[in-house]
């Protein structure tokens, strides 16, 4: 993916700095953090102590991991980190680093302590401050502190360990157990604490001011020079071109391209979200002949994925020519994606290809703008209310570049097309009338080659099955199939068999993920 250059929109110092030992709670603990109105950063356990520096962090959290400190070369942060004077919060992992580094002992033992906990506390100064005696917290630990580092001392036990400790002086603090999952009914509170007692910091990371603080810095960064974006429709782009609309008007041209497998009115909604109502510089372009021409036998899912990415750019590519010269692109690339992209031989990333639009060629020499690279995506969701984009791009479930081609198992034909998008449609305005849709992850149908009989007034007929999959998710990382009311299967299945012709089958997806995958290839 090319990258020249890129525009960073977050509050600058005055942060937390999440540093990451490989824990599947890192990502939470940033979030709490946010949910404090803090702005919060996950960097890698071993980012030089410069970086750091530069960054200005109100405070340091060192996260959980899956690491013992007494492994032959465990994660370890550079043990200058202690002398910055800026306050540390280890936990789990992170406060046996504290206490390896600093001179104390950590073993493993036989019994791990796991699950809900009784806690007791012995000092109430700091973070746990406000508190009662006792708290349950949730634990998750196989080695434990023996011996504490000179200085320190226990502010809290449970039966099998020093759950909690500090230094005084040197404002340093660690705890056992993760206050950053729900389990532990206080943690936001000690977490709280921690920022707002202990780092001074202040609550004012709100995505209004966050939208100021961009606009600012998109006028600033692009200047008298003009901006490219590629609208989809989705929330990401959506917001994304928003945002560099607000700060640079006119100098934004957005293309929106269609390649004939997008959701039923989701072209005509786009046009006239974004170039009536907002007026918007945009440029739609009919292709979807063009692709679906190119995609005409093709069976195999990653082949179409493929197809769609390069018809994609040559089409973004032949307008561009036409319209440009532009120096900026804008991208609606979200803070999971860089985490993402920046650890190496990701597992998921192996699974399935997941890029709507391949590498744009070198010679298209754009300087990267991508506003919204900070912001998790229910952050994004508040920028675009802030925004003032309505509901409809908003709450929209997310949807795959490649589109309906995912969804549409074998060769992708003009019927299953039509059959595709008109019962996915039927899913979403029954899921709409019943006010489940925003609760919801993702809802659509799917079709294949697969026919089974049905009868229609007095005739067979062997018409299409399609399947149903809706379901409920954090993160799209796992997923479970929702358990709707029968009352709304029957409706979307008689209405489907009804209004569409040629289907004479629904079932509904019954399979979560793991072991599943929410889209069908
Ligand atoms: P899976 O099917 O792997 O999907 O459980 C996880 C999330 O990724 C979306 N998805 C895609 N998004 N291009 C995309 O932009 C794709 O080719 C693609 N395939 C899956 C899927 O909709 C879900 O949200």
């Amino acid at each position: 993916m090319l990258k020249k250059s890129s525009v960073n929109s977050r509050s600058g110092s005055g942060s937390i700095l999440v540093l990451d030992f490989g824990a599947q709670y890192a990502h939470l603990i940033a979030r709490r953090v946010r949910e404090c109105k803090v702005y919060s950063e996950l960097i890698p356990y071993n980012t030089s102590i410069k970086t750091i520096k530069n960054k200005r962090p109100k405070g340091i959290i060192f996260s959980g991991g899956p690491s013992s400190v007494y492994d032959r070369s465990p994660p370890l942060p550079d043990p200058t980190i202690y002398d910055l004077g800026v306050p540390i919060l280890g936990i789990c992992y992170g406060l046996q680093v504290i206490i390896h580094q600093l001179g104390g002992e950590v073993i493993h033992v036989k019994k791990r302590e796991y699950g809900r906990t009784k806690l007791t506390i012995d000092d109430h100064l700091d973070i746990f401050k406000g508190f009662k005696k006792e708290m349950i917290c949730w634990m998750s630990h196989g080695d434990t502190p023996i011996k504490l580092p000179n200085g320190f001392k226990r502010i809290a036990f449970t039966e099998r360990s020093s759950a909690a400790i500090r230094s005084r002086n040197n404002n340093i603090f660690g705890i056992q157990f993760h206050p950053e999952v729900s389990h532990t009914p206080q943690g936001l509170r000690i977490i709280k604490n921690f920022l707002f007692n202990i780092c001074k910091c202040k609550p004012n990371w709100t995505m209004t001011s966050f939208v100021d603080r961009s606009v600012n810095e998109i006028k600033n960064k692009v200047g008298k020079e003009s901006v490219l974006c590629a609208l989809s429709g989705g929330v990401d782009s959506s917001a994304t071109a928003a945002l560099v609309h607000k700060a640079i008007g006119d100098k934004l041209t957005c293309i929106f391209v269609d390649h004939g497998l997008l959701r039923k009115n989701e072209v005509q909604e786009v046009v006239k979200t974004f170039r009536d109502n907002f007026g918007f510089n945009l440029i739609k372009v009919d292709a979807s002949k063009r692709f679906i021409q190119r995609l005409k036998g093709v069976k195999d899912p990653e082949e179409k994925r493929k197809i769609v990415g390069e018809e994609f750019i040559k089409v973004f590519t032949d307008k561009e020519t036409k319209i440009g010269p532009f120096q900026w692109l804008a991208q609606g690339t979200l803070y999971p994606d860089i985490i993402e992209s920046s650890k190496t031989g990701s597992q998921s990333s192996r699974i399935k290809t997941h890029h709507n639009v391949g590498g744009l060629p070198e010679w298209m020499k754009f300087k990267l703008l991508e506003p919204l690279k900070d912001l998790y995506k229910d952050e994004v969701r508040k920028v675009a209310v802030v925004l003032g984009l309505p509901n409809t791009i908003v709450k929209r479930h997310p949807f795959p570049g490649p589109g309906l081609a995912v969804r549409i198992i074998g060769k992708i034909t003009p019927a299953k097309i039509r059959i595709c998008r008109d019962a996915s449609n039927i899913v979403e305005e029954e899921l709409l009338a019943n006010e489940l849709y925003n609760r919801i992850w993702q809802a659509y149908a799917m079709v294949g080659d697969d026919k089974a009989v049905g009868v229609v007034g007095d005739k067979r007929i062997l018409g299409h099955v399609v399947t149903i999959r809706i379901v409920e998710s954090v993160d799209a990382m796992t997923a479970d199939w929702v358990r709707l009311p029968y009352k709304i299967i029957e409706n979307i299945s008689n209405r489907i068999t009804n209004e569409i012709p040629g289907v004479s089958w629904v079932t509904y997806a019954v399979s979560s993920k793991p072991p599943s995958t929410i889209e069908p290839q």
